[in-house]
């Protein structure tokens, strides 16, 4: 039997980097006839790694990291707000993280067998505990920047929360579609993402009515619900405080 452990090699005669497909819309035909382009070895690299290693260990190890990051972002962001408040900026808003364990790409690539990983909406909750934790910390900061520099409208606008509101309650906003996190535009699977036939490859389908859908390709939420965002953003509640003058 095969036996990986040691390494594998996915190197291929003639490899491209761009897709046959890619290529033959561009009538470059002189390339062999299988795609073996980086995508699809990375795809064979990601079946491999699959099977060799511990997910739960890798993800548990990739969610500290990630959280490990967030005082870095943070701080990054603060010093980009400062240094536009320092040049006389009065309007600035400053937008938090989504629940990044509801988003279907993420579902897709990170499931697990244990319905203990999920929440009652569905999502993965380690993975919406990093958006959390951002968002508090970036709150605290935008907080204190608002007492630094109080002749400015700083904004923290909040996108965590109407995410979860939209899941929570679903047809109340008009998505009418049966599992709010499936995806109106994309190529099979649970969720209807599918890393192998995403939106906008040739052949993937969109839903008819997308507007009845929270979420477009599994990454980008559709016009519908980026309105409701938007709406809650303007005049409240999802801002603080909100954007329009006259709603706070
Ligand atoms: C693969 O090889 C490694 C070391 O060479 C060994 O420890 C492991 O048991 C092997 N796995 C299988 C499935 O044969
Ligand atoms: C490819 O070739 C076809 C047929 O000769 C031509 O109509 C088309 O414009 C070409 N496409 C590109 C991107 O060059
Ligand atoms: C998964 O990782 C967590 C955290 O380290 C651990 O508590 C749990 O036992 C692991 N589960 C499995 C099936 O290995
Ligand atoms: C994902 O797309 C590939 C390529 O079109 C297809 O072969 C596969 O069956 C799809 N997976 C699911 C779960 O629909």
């Amino acid at each position: 039997m095969q036996n990986f452990s040691k390494g594998a090699n996915f190197a291929v005669i003639g490899a491209t980097a761009l897709t046959l497909e890619y290529l033959s819309q561009h009538n470059i035909t002189n390339v062999p006839p299988v795609d073996t382009s980086i995508n699809v070895q990375l795809g064979w690299f990601e079946q491999l790694k699959t099977s060799l290693c511990d997910t739960n260990t890798t993800q548990w190890k990739s969610i500290s990291e990630a959280l490990s990051f967030v005082p870095a972002v943070v701080d990054t962001i603060r010093q980009a707000a400062e240094s536009l408040l320092k040049q006389g900026a009065l309007n600035i808003i400053i937008p938090g993280n989504l629940p990044t364990g509801c988003i279907p790409i993420l579902l897709t690539n990170y499931a697990s067998t244990k319905k203990s990983d999920y929440d009652n909406l569905g999502c993965l909750k380690e993975y919406n505990t990093i958006g959390f934790y951002h968002n508090i910390k970036l709150k605290e900061t935008v907080e204190q920047l608002q007492g630094a520099y109080p002749q400015a409208r700083i904004i923290y606008a909040d996108y965590y929360e109407p995410i979860i509101q939209l899941l929570q309650n679903p047809s109340k906003y008009g998505f009418t579609v049966t599992e709010p996190l499936r995806i109106c535009c994309g190529g099979g699977g649970p969720y209807n993402y599918n890393s192998s036939a995403t939106c906008g490859q040739p052949g993937v389908p969109a839903c008819s009515n997308p507007s009845t859908y929270i979420n477009w390709d599994g990454i980008h939420l559709t016009e519908a619900a980026y309105r409701i965002i938007a709406t809650g953003w303007m005049k409240g509640p999802y801002a603080h405080p909100p954007i329009l003058p006259g709603y706070n």
